[in-house]
């Protein structure tokens, strides 16, 4: 028995998660364990309505468990980062979930934008730094006189840096700063290759900016070396992050498993997204493996498609699948992902993004009469 807390959200988030949990219950069926859902209102209508967001309470209630389902956030009606910052980095902060995993894997019968390259070519995993970098976000705006004074702050650093003046009279001035731990970093990277290791990939990318923000990245790439020396067969390279988005796109056979810092692992894992087929095949894990996880689709809540049942579920039951591989299901899981294989193989029932016209609870439906068909 499995008790999973579900956050449903906003927008479409509601919509495929349904479909999500149907495939779950399907699998369980199957394998022989039971789910209870339990539900939390937590998203944009609430905070329209009450101003909460997520309370202390709810956040101890769902560290009693091992992992939460997660449809999606964001509504125009709110502001831009209100939400995202409030509930959805609230939650992989409050439980340290430090890696953000996501598999960059195209499926047999989906277009790929790029062209020559099929499911041979398109196999990697993205490990993504969840909890740092530049997702700290310290920093502020100084206006007129403020200004002044913090332009006259960094003055010197400027000057060490550049052997330069820096101009000291703007009208406004705005800083964050990102902040990498050896701690932090030693973490996820660990992850990565533990993963490379237990999944017999033989190479990991690391992704950073070394060359110019060279304290962070620096400290990223001696922590890399470090954790790398710990599994000497797993080859090692390391990528800047703008010729990683090149190679994504060239030679994406050459990728195993990647692991970035957190902005540049945001930026890269849309890309990958487009190159596995869009957006609506894209899944993500937010794990802390000691604690309180979190799976969810990596695309955003798509108010233009809410309450229609047209969008494309699949991300999110995939997600669905990671989500109780974490429990130990494994077996469970590799049956969704077969599931979801079958149907995209097949392509009698796809949703529009893949060229379909077929509703958001026939995928649903259909993958869960894969599974419950591939029994015997
Ligand atoms: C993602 C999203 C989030 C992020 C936003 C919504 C805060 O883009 O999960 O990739 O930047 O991590
Ligand atoms: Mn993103």
């Amino acid at each position: 028995m499995y008790k999973i807390p579900v956050i449903p959200g906003d927008g479409i988030g509601p919509e495929i998660i349904n479909e999500g949990r149907k495939v779950i219950e399907a699998v369980a069926e199957v394998e022989g364990f039971d789910v209870e859902w339990i539900p939390y209102d937590i998203g944009a209508d609430r905070y329209l309505k009450s101003g909460q967001l997520i309370s202390e309470d709810e956040l101890k209630e769902l560290g009693q468990y091992k992992a939460i389902y997660l449809g999606s956030l964001g509504d125009p009606r709110v502001e831009p980062g209100i939400l995202e910052l409030g509930i959805l980095l609230k939650l992989r902060f409050y439980f340290d979930q430090y890696v953000n995993l996501r598999p960059i894997k195209l499926l047999e019968g989906v277009w790929t934008p790029i062209k020559d390259k099929g499911p041979e070519e398109i196999d990697f995993v993205v490990v993504r730094e969840n909890t740092e970098d530049f997702y700290i976000g310290i920093g502020d705006r100084f206006k007129g006189r403020n200004s002044k004074v913090q332009l006259e702050l960094l003055r010197e650093l400027y000057q060490v840096r550049f052997d330069l003046d820096i101009e000291t009279s703007s009208e406004e001035i705005a800083y964050q700063i990102g902040v990498i731990s050896k701690e932090g970093a030693e973490r996820v990277i660990d992850y990565a290759f533990s993963l490379a290791a237990r999944k017999g990939m033989e190479r990991v990318t690391g992704v950073d900016k070394a060359n110019v923000l060279s304290q962070m990245y620096g400290l990223w790439r001696d922590v890399f070396l470090d954790v790398a020396a710990r599994y000497p067969s797993i080859e090692t390279e390391f990528n800047f992050v703008d010729a990683t988005t090149m190679w994504f796109v060239k030679n994406p056979e050459w990728y195993r498993v990647v692991v970035a810092p957190n902005l540049f692992g945001d930026i890269i894992t849309d890309l990958g997204a487009m190159i596995q087929g869009g957006l609506g095949l894209a899944p993500g894990g937010n794990i802390n493996p000691d604690g309180t996880s979190m799976f969810e689709p990596i695309h955003g809540s798509a108010p233009k498609y809410a309450g229609k049942n047209v969008v494309n579920p699949i991300a999110t039951i995939w997600a669905g699948a990671m989500l109780i591989e974490q429990l130990g299901e494994v077996r469970a899981a590799e049956r969704i992902i077969t599931g979801i294989k079958d149907v995209l193989k097949e392509g009698k029932v796809r949703t529009y993004d893949l060229g379909g016209n077929s509703k958001t609870s026939e995928v649903g439906d259909e993958i869960v009469r894969k599974i419950l068909g591939g029994v015997n």
